[in-house]
């Protein structure tokens, strides 16, 4: 974040950040029940911001919320902060919670107002010298709930698990659940092994949901096969990992982010080993041109 004026978005408001206040019974803040999204903003152009909707109105269905505003209203609140924020990269963050009780009670009423909060981050265009350096990360266990695919404020999970890469000494870590890859700590994990690129599936064979399905996963899976690149959605064994030719962890913010050292060791093969790999050139250089189409049209 840098010092740009900070118009945040609260219940129908537009107001300075310093200003937006929720009450302390509310329920996101009691129990972290609410729903949240995070969706890139180039120039002026939001990247798959459908999706991003589809996704909220996923989550928001999963914990019978119902979804506080149209689409029409969504995209005038977005509208409205990038004006009031100006910036070139930008991200929107948006929040509903289950509003706010008069006792606390973990019952759900019925017909009781959200509180809808949004807000403009402002991302730092990826340094292509520092992002192609890559990160070093852990594999640590996976210790989360059944129920990945609701994108909930309820981080706590996340939060210690990403303490474990940084007691570590590490950017982050790969979460690994009975010897299986699920994701990153906020991101989605993705292997390039013999020129084909692998990701884990969005819902595991036992119909459980260990992830989250990334709308930048999707968006890498989608401009891979479009350059004729084979892509596999399937099960990944924590051992495959050790034996990958690259590594790579995508979300809105992070985009693509090249694994370099994988529990201290090189991540690859023979003299790539330890660097970013060929593969993750090729894919970030499409995802790269997506985004500066992106930047020049209306194209989503
Ligand atoms: N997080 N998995 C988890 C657990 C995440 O929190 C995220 C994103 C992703 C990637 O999703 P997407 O490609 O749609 O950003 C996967 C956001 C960026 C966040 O919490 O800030």
């Amino acid at each position: 974040m840098n010092n740009l004026p900070n118009i945040v978005y609260l219940n129908g408001s537009y107001l300075p950040v310093e200003e937006a206040q929720i009450s302390v019974m509310d329920r996101g803040f009691l129990f972290g029940d609410s729903v949240y999204e995070v969706v890139p903003v180039f120039g002026n152009n939001l990247l798959r911001v459908d999706e991003h909707l589809t996704r909220l109105q996923n989550s928001l269905n999963r914990v019978s919320m119902v979804n506080p505003l149209n689409s029409k209203e969504w995209a005038e609140i977005f509208s409205q902060l990038l004006n009031k924020n100006q910036g070139e990269d930008r991200a929107i963050y948006l929040q509903v919670s289950r509003g706010a009780y008069p006792v606390r009670d973990l019952s759900i009423k019925e017909n009781y107002p959200a509180t809808v909060f949004a807000m403009i981050l402002q991302v730092t265009p990826p340094d292509m010298e520092v992002v192609s350096a890559g990160i070093s990360v852990i594999t640590v266990d996976d210790f989360r709930w059944h129920a990945c695919d609701i994108k909930s404020t309820s981080l706590i999970a996340n939060v210690m698990l990403k303490q474990q890469a940084r007691v570590a000494n590490v950017e982050d870590a790969i979460l690994i659940r009975k010897g299986m890859v699920t994701e990153g700590t906020a991101s989605n994990v993705f292997l390039v092994k013999d020129g084909i690129i692998l990701t884990p599936p969005t819902v595991h064979a036992t119909g459980n949901q260990l992830l989250l399905p990334g709308i930048t996963r999707d968006l890498v899976i989608e401009i891979a096969e479009k350059n004729t690149i084979v892509v596999q959605q399937r099960e990944i064994k924590e051992t495959e990992l050790y034996s990958a030719d690259e590594i790579w962890m995508t979300s809105s913010t992070r985009e693509i982010a090249p694994v370099i050292r994988l529990n201290g060791e090189a991540v690859g093969v023979g003299m790539d080993a330890g660097v970013a790999g060929e593969m993750w050139k090729r894919v970030m250089d499409l995802y790269q041109q997506h985004k500066l189409l992106l930047r020049s049209s209306n194209e989503q």
